[in-house]
């Protein structure tokens, strides 16, 4: 077993010290030990985006970096977007255009989303050729663009 290591990190605006070994994955740390299990595991190839959460306001694949590599800086997850009795506008983006079937990629598209935002992208071209890294098995990927390019217009 390898030797620990002390690494302090900025998750949903709480700053958290975690002493960990270095090869374990962000994911790992997000739903085991911190139990924000609404950042899915989706695949084992690095391929659906289930996983996304934001590093540094950047999207990436909690499935495929290490927690080590975030050490002094800040991620969000989806717990911190919304509340249930007080939803953000990216979910009732989601929610008024249908954006989601089974669920179990929404937090992944909900994140990329939020970067869509960030990037400032308009189009439906643009949104579509973005998702390029997460799926939707249930293929609703219609609404989904629709909910994304309808969240893209809010202030
Ligand atoms: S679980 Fe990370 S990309 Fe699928
Ligand atoms: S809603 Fe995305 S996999 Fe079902």
């Amino acid at each position: 077993m390898s030797d620990k290591i002390i690494l302090n990190i900025n998750i949903n605006n709480k700053e958290i010290k975690l002493n960990v070994e270095p090869r374990t994955l962000l994911i790992d740390i997000l739903r085991n030990n911190l139990n924000l299990t609404g950042t899915h595991i989706g695949c084992d190839t690095s391929q659906c985006g289930s996983c996304m959460v934001l590093l540094e306001n950047k999207c990436v694949k909690s499935c495929s970096i290490l927690v080590a590599q975030c050490d002094n800086k800040s991620i969000k997850t989806i717990e911190s977007i919304g509340k249930e009795n007080n939803l953000s506008n990216v979910q009732k983006a989601f929610k008024n255009n249908h954006g989601l079937q089974c669920g179990f990629c929404t937090p992944g598209f909900i994140m990329s989303a939020i970067e869509c935002k960030n990037n400032k992208l308009s189009s439906e071209d643009e949104v579509r050729e973005f998702l390029d890294g997460n799926f939707c098995r249930c293929t609703g990927y219609q609404n989904i663009v629709k909910s994304i390019t309808s969240f893209l217009k809010m202030p």
